[in-house]
């Protein structure tokens, strides 16, 4: 049975006291409204890290990265390893997300040797994917997807991919206040589980956790959240507030 999911990206947000301060108050919430059987993770800066995870003590509720670095060590001035967040207490990391991609120029080569050292330090993985507009709009969004998943997380053995959780995010809907409809959502979630059953077979897909993301928050959770194959989400803005975030929680 796969898990579902609602992840936090917290994104370049809060100071480190505000962040401990909004990790504490959805710990305690946590603590009175159990989880049951699914799974919160708030993805922080990579400062705010040690200090998230140190403190978290719900059942179900974790913390990762947003990014980490291709390689073990050495001299990468500013960069952090998938060691170092590993270290921290972080369970998880974002790799592909599209602000990445775009601001960053990270291609699917280094996204996928982003992706093997993170698992070889036993960091989960959330891999994003998506299209921008104009992709959806010349009708090859599901081919722009597939790409983005046979180049960066397909290679992987299946032991690997069991520790992979999809972020579909079409880029269009990140903090635009545009989400896909559920309509769309499902359509490209229900894709994305057929690419992985036609990889990995149908078990593993079945398996596979698949995240919307996009302007996704309390008010619309609910619909998308619906789908047969919406596990949950990857929240942005909508993380960043604390009853926003639990209501978001509530609706999975
Ligand atoms: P918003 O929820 O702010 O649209 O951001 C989504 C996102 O990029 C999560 O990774």
């Amino acid at each position: 049975m796969r898990k579902k999911i609602v992840a936090g990206n917290w994104k370049m947000n809060m100071d480190y006291n505000e962040g401990i301060s909004l990790a504490k108050s959805i710990n305690d919430e946590l603590h009175s409204t159990p989880l049951s059987g699914k799974e919160v993770i708030l993805c922080t800066p990579f400062i705010h890290l040690q200090g998230v995870s140190s403190l978290l003590s719900s059942k179900g509720l974790s913390s990762g990265a947003q990014n980490c670095n291709d390689h073990k060590s050495g001299a990468y001035t500013g960069e952090i390893s998938a060691t170092m967040i590993k270290s921290t207490g972080a369970s998880y990391v974002i790799i592909g997300h599209s602000e990445r991609r775009t601001i960053y120029k990270e291609d699917d080569s280094l996204l996928s040797s982003k992706t093997i050292e993170a698992l070889r330090n036993e960091l989960k993985v959330i891999f994003c994917c998506g299209e921008v507009l104009a992709e959806r709009e010349q009708k090859i969004h599901f081919d722009v997807v597939k790409k983005q998943l046979e180049s960066g997380i397909f290679g992987l053995t299946e032991e690997d991919f069991a520790n992979i959780v999809i972020a579909y995010e079409p880029v269009w809907a990140i903090g635009t206040g545009v989400t896909a409809t559920p309509d769309q959502a499902q359509e490209m979630h229900k894709y994305i589980r057929s690419l992985v059953e036609k990889r990995y077979g149908k078990e593993c897909a079945d398996d596979t956790t698949i995240l919307y993301g996009g302007s996704c928050k309390a008010s619309n959770a609910n619909e998308l959240f619906a789908n047969p194959d919406v596990d949950g989400g990857l929240i942005g803005g909508a993380s960043l507030v604390k009853d926003e975030f639990i209501n978001i929680i509530k609706a999975l």
